[in-house]
C-alpha cells in the first residue's frame, strides 16, 4: 500500500488526477471505476480542465460507478447518476451510453446486482479504481461488517453514513436508507485502486486502513490485500499516522526513481 502525504486537498485532487490521466494516455479505452461524495469532486475538476486544455480524451473510456441509492432513479437530483452527470461526464467527451451506475430504480435489485458484476467482467475489469472513505472506514457504501469477499448487492447504510450524507438532501427531502453497491471482493478486483482522503474527520478512518488490522470494521483495510492501491491524503487527514516520515522518505525514493526512469 502505497501511502503518499501532501500539504493539502488541492495538491490531493491534482496528484489522483495525473494519475488518471497517465492512465487514459497510455490505454485510450481505459475501464475506469468511478466514485462519489464531496472528496473525488475536486479530482474530477482537474480531469475537466486537463480536458479542456486537449490533455486527455475520454471518447473511448468506459466507466463503472461505486455505488447508488436504492429508490432514487437517475434522474432524481440526488442520485449518483446526477452526481457523475454535473461534476464529471457532462464536461468531458464521453459517451454516456459507456457510463455505468448501478440501477437505483431496478425493478429487481438483486437481478441488477449480479447483471452489474457480469457487465463488469464483459468489459475485461476495472482497470483503475477511484474511491473515497466514509469516517467509519467503509468504501463503495460497504458499511462495517461487510464481507471482505462481498460483490454488488443491496447493502443498508448505517446511521453515521445517513446523517453525514444528510448534508446533500433538504431539510423534508426523503433521503434512502438502502443502496446497491460495488462489493469489496468486487474493488479488489480492480488493476489499480486510489483512494483519497482529505480532512481531520478522516484521520481514524486512514489509520484504521493503513495501520490496524485487517478486518471487516473497517471495510478499507482490506486494500491492504490489494497489490497496486494508492492512498492519497493531505495533511489533516494523515495527522494521526505513526509514521508518516517514513511516508513521506518512501514518496521521495519513488518520485527519484520514476524521474530515473524518465530520463
Ligand atoms: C458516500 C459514498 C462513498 C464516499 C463517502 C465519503 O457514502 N458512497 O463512496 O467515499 O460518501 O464521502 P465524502 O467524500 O463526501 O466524505
Amino acid at each position: 500500500m502505497k501511502v503518499v502525504i501532501l500539504d493539502n486537498a488541492a495538491d490531493v485532487a491534482k496528484y489522483g488526477a495525473d494519475i488518471f490521466i497517465k492512465q487514459i494516455s497510455a490505454k485510450a479505452d481505459s475501464v475506469l471505476g468511478l466514485a462519489t461524495g464531496s472528496t473525488p469532486v475536486a479530482l474530477y475538476k482537474e480531469l475537466i480542465h486537463a480536458h479542456q486544455n486537449q490533455q486527455v480524451s475520454f471518447s473511448q473510456v468506459s466507466s463503472f460507478n461505486l455505488d447508488e441509492y436504492l429508490g432514487l432513479s437517475g434522474e432524481h437530483s440526488q442520485s449518483y447518476r446526477h452526481f457523475m452527470n454535473e461534476q464529471l461526464f457532462d464536461h468531458v467527451d464521453i459517451d454516456k451510453n459507456n457510463t455505468l451506475v448501478p440501477p437505483g430504480d431496478a425493478k429487481n435489485p438483486l437481478i441488477a446486482c449480479h447483471e452489474y458484476e457480469q457487465t463488469i467482467k464483459e468489459s475485461g475489469g476495472i482497470d483503475i479504481q477511484l474511491l473515497g472513505i466514509g469516517r467509519n472506514g467503509h468504501i463503495g457504501f460497504n458499511e462495517p461488517s461487510s464481507s471482505l469477499g462481498s460483490r454488488t448487492r443491496v447493502k443498508t447504510l448505517t446511521q453515521e453514513t445517513i446523517d453525514d450524507n444528510a448534508r446533500f438532501f433538504a431539510e423534508g427531502e426523503f433521503q434512502p436508507h438502502l443502496s446497491i453497491t460495488m462489493g469489496i471482493g468486487t474493488i479488489l478486483e480492480a488493476k489499480k485502486v486510489v483512494l483519497l482522503a482529505t480532512g481531520e474527520n478522516k484521520a481514524q478512518a486512514i489509520v484504521d486502513t493503513v495501520q490496524g488490522a485487517i478486518t471487516a470494521n473497517c471495510p478499507a483495510s482490506a486494500l491492504q490485500f490489494h497489490p497496486d492501491t494508492v492512498i492519497i491524503i493531505d495533511e489533516a487527514a494523515a495527522s494521526l499516522l505513526e509514521n508518516k516520515e517514513f511516508f513521506r522518505h518512501i514518496e521521495r525514493e519513488n518520485q527519484k526513481l520514476e524521474s530515473s526512469l524518465a530520463l
